[in-house]
């Protein structure tokens, strides 16, 4: 499928390190950023019902594909079920319906992972579970996972005599590393996948309207010269967006970096000439948290 580094999910399916987020990419802007991803090297494409820009990025896929000489099968996309429609959480009839307005809104006839996006009420996630299980059944989801979930959800869904997802989307970096849920995960062979990995950097969500819980300290914290980041980001002679993202790869997490200017598209993309050594992924350890600045549980805030 791709010339780069993939990781192995348990049923073989490999998934690309590099990814690109289109979390906050309107629809009319989505194409434009999805082709110029494509032409910087990103081989795996996030995008999500409740990101209002599935259109946009199947355009963006047709068009970066062609102008690279390439095929769908080269890129990996993954799509997300929003738990909730008009009429409350959405039924396993409802999860089907908004998968296939997915596909068609993509213009694809398969995904490579479908998530549900988050884990809300348990009687929905179970049905929506079942839902995915049968996607993936009939091969119209190449492999199905969540996002979200902590260890008591999955057990809930493995206490229901279902097969377990084999990939969880959470937010993940120095500053919330979430060391039970991510052993929890590596007992089941489910894969973590990173999100908002540059959420230290005071550059992270700073257009009106980008919520993120991100305090004014903890922005201020980010552009001070002596910031931990920066200095360890000097000493392999990178950015601390690509420490950040490196910081991800080598914990073994596929990462999904998100812009919309090609300058930082292609400096997220060249994560792979570079290693954080022992020492600094030691230090970076200890920098942990607890919870992210990403996801506040609140539907109109997801991402
Ligand atoms: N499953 C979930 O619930 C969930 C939640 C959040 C995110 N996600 C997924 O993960 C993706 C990434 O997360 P995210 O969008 O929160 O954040 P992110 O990729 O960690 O950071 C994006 C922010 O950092 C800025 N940025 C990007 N590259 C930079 C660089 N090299 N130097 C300085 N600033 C840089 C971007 O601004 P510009 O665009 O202006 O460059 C933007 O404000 C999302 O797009 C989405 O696909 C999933």
């Amino acid at each position: 499928m791709t010339d780069q580094p993939t990781r192995t999910l348990a049923d073989g399916v490999e998934i690309p390190y590099l990814g690109f987020g289109t979390y906050l990419i309107p629809d009319d802007e989505a194409a434009d950023a999805v082709a110029a991803a494509i032409a910087a090297g990103y081989r795996h494409i996030d995008t999500a019902e409740v990101y209002a820009n599935e259109r946009g990025v199947g355009e963006g896929l047709r068009r970066g594909l062609a102008a690279a000489g390439l095929s769908r099968d080269d890129v990996f996309v993954t799509t997300k079920l929003w738990p909730q429609g008009p009429g409350g959480f959405k039924s396993a009839r409802e999860t089907l319906d908004a998968f296939d307005v997915s596909l068609d809104k993509l213009g694809l006839d398969h995904v490579d992972l479908y998530l549900i996006h988050a884990p809300y009420e348990p009687g929905q996630r179970l049905d929506q579970w079942r839902a995915l299980v049968e996607l993936h059944e009939n091969k119209r989801a190449r492999t199905i996972g969540v996002s979200n979930f902590n260890a008591a959800h999955i057990e809930e869904l493995a206490a229901a005599g279902l097969p377990l997802p084999h990939a969880n989307q959470i937010e993940l970096h120095p500053w919330s590393q979430k060391p039970g849920i991510v052993s929890s995960l590596a007992a089941k062979n489910i894969t973590p996948i990173a999100y908002s990995s540059l959420a230290p950097l005071s550059t992270w969500r700073t257009a009106p309207g980008h919520g993120s819980s991100k305090t004014d300290a903890q922005r201020a914290e980010g552009r001070r010269e002596d910031s931990p980041f920066k200095t360890m980001a000097a000493k392999y002679g990178v950015t601390e967006a690509q420490l950040l993202l490196r910081w991800g790869v080598q914990k073994g997490y596929p990462v999904l970096p998100k812009s919309t200017k090609p300058a930082r598209m292609r400096e997220n993309a060249d994560l792979f000439s570079f290693r954080i050594d022992d020492t600094d992924m030691a230090t970076l350890d200890t920098m942990d948290r607890g919870d992210g600045l990403a996801w506040d549980s609140d539907p109109t805030h997801a991402g």
